[in-house]
């Protein structure tokens, strides 16, 4: 019988567009689903932006955007990466939304109802200029136990205490510098520690008939805490907050974590809503569906304590299963942007890079457990091209123009008793353990297991030589026989590889003449059956364009192509490890930028004429020229200018006149300090024009 299977992954944060750590999980999600549907079980995939919370609200106030119009901005640059990346949602959708507000408050006022919320006046600090409560990353002072200043409210990155933020010297505001004050607020709060028995149950596997929640380790870290004792949780934060009002609370609105995990079900009930789905027969308390989440390792604990513990209390199922992954880490260190390695998925595909080797390389580093990945750069290309193009192509390639050159492109009507029995057993053997890998999410072993009869195929190949036997009449069976089955073969690995490759696979499915197949159609194996021409499905990695990643990767803040939402500096540490860590830097792709200003954010700039004294190619960059402009009275400036594709011969600058933003923060780059930003119009690429000054005009002068 079929299974029914609800699924979704992490909600990325609608603060910045998605980097490759983001893909890993998701990436990992996508795998699994897509091999569920091949299993032949009815699988609903549905994920959606994450839409609240204090570094939301503020990064729009930055950018001078309402909060709405900044993250419809950003989920749509990530439904646009996630399209190019060839997800299959059945259902994308944000979490400030009609269904997660009416959900939201449902679980709320159930649990209330019920007697699970308590009302607690805390004292919190306040930023008195600001008019708001902060939270603790967005205070700063000097560490209590070593001294050292600008430290945040939580821990010290030198010395490594936890503190309160309260305990803070000489605390001030990150927003606005301002000393906070101690205020009372009354705050509402989750109890959790009255779920302990049902989560020991949960654990326990009662509701899974006994099949595991989670992977050991991170069921054993869920036992810890447990056994730590359960602490209530503030499921409360003051105005101004950006996301839901608590019902009947006035000037209250619902914690971003509470109305987060929620939009998993807002998601799966606009699905419900658009296709006619029962919502309760995956979500209603005796439901025999099953609902998986994927997450990374660092939001464990709201998805394996507070949000079982929620939907229990408020008379929902509890999830089948945490699929936790681990970290990614780029050439072995954390991802930095000094080394360019803090890569975004829209710079991946810019750079030229196909969206499914990065696919098959995680899937050749996955397994069940929340172990760190490493994308090492130079073990990307060499296996990329090593395993799919050198072992998997290769078999078609190889072996098609010998078909169609002899017969015409038919496969042999029977297999010798031999090759019949040998594809037989390979294709049970390998379709089984691979569609249980695939299941339990070792996704590295089924790989290898792909991988390996690749080989096996490819030694058989070469030692019947075809090409040998074809230059021989009478040896022309034989040559039908080993390459209908390497076809055959080329075919089951083509079938294995989907979940990973689903492009690239249906390419090649339409070279073999058939479509849509499943696990199990891979047993039978190919007869009489004609094949399409062969044409190459995939291209070796060139390595310069990784480097071109790297490089854009250093240069994507302030180089042209990308709009700089006001000065970002802080907005990235602020609030980083507070649970809503906001993402990486803030900046929103050029199409999507349409906030209105009013003139005092433009006063801000101070775009100046400056006059090119010099211009030249940056060594080790293809992308970069080096200006010296002469600024009247600010002196000289270097900057360092992301337009080498549209202008060609530098030399030729000097003596123009350019405009430039004379107080961006100068940036420190591998090739030197750049002290603003020169404007130029257009697309990016060779589609790029320097704006232009009428003569007369002097250096320095101010563009108003
Ligand atoms: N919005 C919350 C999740 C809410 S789910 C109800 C959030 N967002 S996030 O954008 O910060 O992260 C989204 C997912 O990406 C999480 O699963 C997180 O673990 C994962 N990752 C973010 N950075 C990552 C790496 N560098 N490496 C691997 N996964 C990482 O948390
Ligand atoms: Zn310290």
């Amino acid at each position: 019988m079929s299974r029914r299977l609800l699924v979704t992954h992490a909600l990325p944060y609608a603060n910045g567009p998605l980097h490759l750590g983001h893909m890993l999980g998701y990436i990992q999600t996508d795998i699994w689903v897509r091999a569920q549907r091949m299993m032949g079980n009815e699988v609903h995939f549905v994920a959606a932006d994450d839409a609240h919370g204090t570094p939301i609200m503020l990064a729009a106030e930055k950018a001078g955007m309402t909060p709405e119009a900044f993250i419809a901005g950003i989920r749509e640059g990530h439904e646009a990466d996630f399209a190019d990346f060839k997800f299959s949602f059945d259902h994308y959708h944000t979490t400030h939304s009609n269904e997660n507000r009416e959900l939201a408050s449902l679980i709320y006022t159930r649990l209330r109802d019920s007697g699970y919320i308590a009302k607690r006046s805390i004292k919190q600090l306040f930023d008195p200029e600001k008019q708001m409560f902060l939270p603790d990353r967005y205070i700063k002072g000097v560490c209590p136990n070593c001294g050292t200043p600008d430290q945040y409210g939580d821990n010290c990155e030198h010395c490594g205490a936890t503190y309160a933020p309260t305990d803070l010297i000489n605390p001030y505001s990150v927003m606005s510098g301002a000393t906070p004050v101690l205020r009372d607020s009354e705050h509402y709060f989750f109890e959790l520690s009255k779920f302990e028995g049902l989560l020991r149950d949960w654990f326990a596997g009662k509701f899974t008939h006994g099949k595991p929640v989670a992977n050991s380790g991170v069921a054993a870290k869920l036992r810890e805490w447990l056994d730590g004792g359960l602490k209530d949780w503030d499921i409360s934060r003051d105005a101004p907050y950006f996301g839901f009002p608590i019902p009947d609370a006035p000037g209250k609105f619902f914690y971003v974590w509470l109305d987060a995990p929620v939009g998993y079900l807002a998601s799966f009930k606009a699905l419900c809503d658009q296709t006619g789905l029962k919502f309760d027969d995956f979500l209603g308390p005796d439901s025999t569906a099953e609902m998986h989440h994927f997450i990374g390792k660092d939001i464990i604990n709201f998805h394996g304590l507070f949000w079982p513990a929620m939907l229990h209390g408020a008379n929902f199922r509890t999830p089948t299963a945490l699929h936790v992954n681990g970290y990614l880490t780029v050439n072995g260190a954390k991802m930095s942007k000094s080394r360019g390695t803090f890569i975004q998925a829209r710079t991946y595909l810019d750079a030229g890079l196909h969206p499914e080797f990065l696919r098959y390389y995680f899937a050749t580093m996955l397994s069940d457990a929340p172990v760190d990945v490493d994308l090492d750069l130079k073990a990307f290309e060499e296996r990329v091209n090593s395993h799919l193009i050198g072992k998997w192509v290769n078999i078609a390639s190889r072996t098609a123009g010998l078909l169609h050159k002899h017969f015409n492109g038919q496969l042999a009507a029977v297999l010798d008793p031999d090759t019949l029995a040998y594809y037989t057993r390979k294709s049970e053997e390998v379709v089984d353990s691979c569609v249980i890998l695939y299941e339990v999410g070792e996704f590295a072993a089924s790989m290898r297991l792909i991988m390996q009869l690749a080989d096996e195929i490819n030694a058989r190949i070469a030692q019947a030589a075809p090409w040998a036997l074809a230059k021989n009449e009478n040896q022309h069976q034989e040559l039908h026989q080993i390459c209908s089955l390497a076809i055959n073969v080329f075919r089951l690995l083509t079938v294995l590889l989907k979940p990973v490759l689903p492009a690239t696979a249906a390419a090649a499915e339409r070279f073999l003449g058939i479509a849509d197949q499943n696990f199990e159609d891979a047993k039978h194996p190919l007869l009489n059956h004609r094949i399409n021409a062969f044409e190459p499905l995939l291209t070796r990695i060139d390595p310069k364009h990784i480097e071109a990643m790297v490089e854009a990767s250093k240069e994507s803040l302030g180089s042209s192509g990308e709009t700089v939402v006001a000065p970002v500096k802080k907005s990235k540490e602020a609030g980083k490890s507070m649970s809503e860590k906001p993402g990486p830097a803030i900046s929103v792709s050029a199409s999507h930028a349409t906030a209105v200003i009013g003139i005092d954010d433009f006063a801000k700039l101070d775009l100046r004429i400056g006059k090119v004294t010099a211009c030249e190619f940056v060594d080790g960059s293809d992308k970069l020229l080096r200006f010296e402009l002469d600024a009247g009275p600010l002196g000289t400036r270097q900057i360092f200018s992301g337009i080498r594709a549209a202008y060609g011969e530098p030399e030729k600058l000097v003596g123009r006149n350019v405009v430039f933003i004379a107080n961006l923060a100068p940036r420190k780059m591998r090739f030197g300090l750049s002290e603003g930003m020169i404007l130029s119009a257009g697309d990016g690429g060779s589609d790029l024009f320097l704006l232009d000054a009428d003569s007369g005009v002097t250096a320095g002068a101010t563009v108003k």
